[in-house]
């Protein structure tokens, strides 16, 4: 793509106004489709090198068939260092992504995201007050000293400062266990936070048993735990999940196993527990479509996670190999959804008129120490 310089710059009231969620203006509602992607595709080629569009593998066919990358949040975080020249990251997934983009950028790049509104609900677990909370109580139990804050990811980038300026790091479904790792080897109690699925999943995957690990509810004093339980405890999980992956069950397992002998199953680690062991195969969004692309032709695979990703692998792969989504309902994630190809024509046209609409910004007194932990994140692989 061809470099643009006759943009105009963003203008300070512009600036002021990012934070706050615009509705989308009523000349963007009821295009067709062919109308969206003739003027996304003139405005990606009028923005040059000036643009880069991420879209995570939930995002829509409509929206992600404009991403000049796609992947999971691992590989979209390292993608950002990728584009030096950009101006503007358009990350079409949600908040927390587009904070992780911002908190990782150039000074001079601008992170937009799409809708405003595409936040994360297990990103919303965990408030920075809640863990601040949970550190005072670590601490008056005598075991805070020993305990090596991790988080996913999928978390404010508060929470990410938090953890950084405490010697602990982020992680993302595909550096789990590698992070878990890392984390025992820096001291003797992991906290992981918010994700309470993941990190049990993993560590079991690893070899920790069961009774090594504890719950903490945020919404209870000390966790809902007595000292001796969180003493004895090597790794401390954070009462969160996903909604969208908590609906996968066993019984979708049996199921899909007895209509289709052979079937192989494959789960992201944000499933509970017990569909973790029943399923053949876990791992990151980029893991599964990965290991469905490279597997034998004549294979039926049940995937459970979120169901574009789900139909989008199907279509690639078929008809030489099966895919089902282990949800026959289909399992959506609504916030990854809010993100349309309309919401991503008026950025992308705002930004043709100077206006960086939806931008995402982390506060200066975060992005230190959440640099710090999202930095460390990308070298535990
Ligand atoms: P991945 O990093 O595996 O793409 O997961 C992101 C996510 O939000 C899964 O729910
Ligand atoms: Fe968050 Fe779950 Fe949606 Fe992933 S699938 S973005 S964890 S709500």
């Amino acid at each position: 793509m061809v470099r643009s310089t006759f943009l105009p710059a963003l203008n300070e009231v512009e600036r002021a106004s990012i934070h706050e969620r615009q509705p989308l203006p009523d000349a963007y509602l009821g295009l067709s489709d062919d109308e969206m992607a003739a003027r996304i595709a003139a405005a990606r080629a009028t923005l040059g090198d000036r643009l880069v569009i991420l879209g995570h593998h939930y995002q829509r066919d409509e929206v992600i068939r404009f991403a000049d990358y796609t992947g999971d949040s691992f590989k979209l975080a390292r993608a950002i260092a990728r584009h030096p020249a950009a101006d503007f990251i358009v990350f079409c997934g949600v908040h927390f992504m587009a904070e992780s983009a911002d908190i990782l950028a150039l000074p001079h790049q601008q992170v937009i995201l799409p809708d405003l509104a595409a936040g994360c609900s297990m990103a919303d677990m965990a408030s920075p007050d809640q863990l601040a909370v949970c550190w005072t109580e670590l601490e008056q139990m005598g075991v805070a000293g020993r305990v090596v804050p991790v988080t996913y990811i999928n978390s404010a980038a508060s929470i990410k400062a938090f953890v950084g300026e405490r010697g602990g790091t982020v992680c993302t479904s595909s550096n789990a266990a590698a992070t878990l790792e890392w984390a025992w080897r820096q001291g003797e109690k992991v906290l992981f936070l918010p994700d309470q699925h993941l990190g049990r999943n993993t560590a079991w995957a690893a070899g920790v048993p069961l009774d090594e690990m504890v719950l903490w509810d945020p919404d209870e004093p000390f966790g809902s735990l007595t000292r001796e339980a969180v003493e004895r405890a090597r790794l401390i999980l954070w009462k969160g999940h996903c909604s969208v992956h908590e609906r996968f069950t066993v019984r979708q397992i049996e199921a899909v196993r007895a209509a289709h002998p052979g079937v192989r199953v494959i789960v992201h680690p944000e499933v509970p527990f017990d569909v973790l062991r029943a399923a053949d195969d876990f791992g990151s969004t980029e893991h599964i479509l990965k290991t469905v692309r490279e597997a034998p032709d004549g294979t039926t695979w049940a995937v459970g996670t979120e169901v574009h990703l789900v139909h989008r692998l199907a279509g690639e792969v078929a008809p030489e190999k099966t895919v089902l989504s282990l949800d026959s309902m289909g399992c959506l994630c609504s916030t990854m959804f809010r993100v349309s190809p309309n919401h991503l024509l008026w950025v992308l046209e705002g930004l043709l008129e100077g206006r960086a609409q939806n931008r995402i910004t982390v506060p200066e007194r975060d992005k230190k120490f959440a640099r710090i932990a999202l930095d460390r994140m990308l070298t535990i692989t």
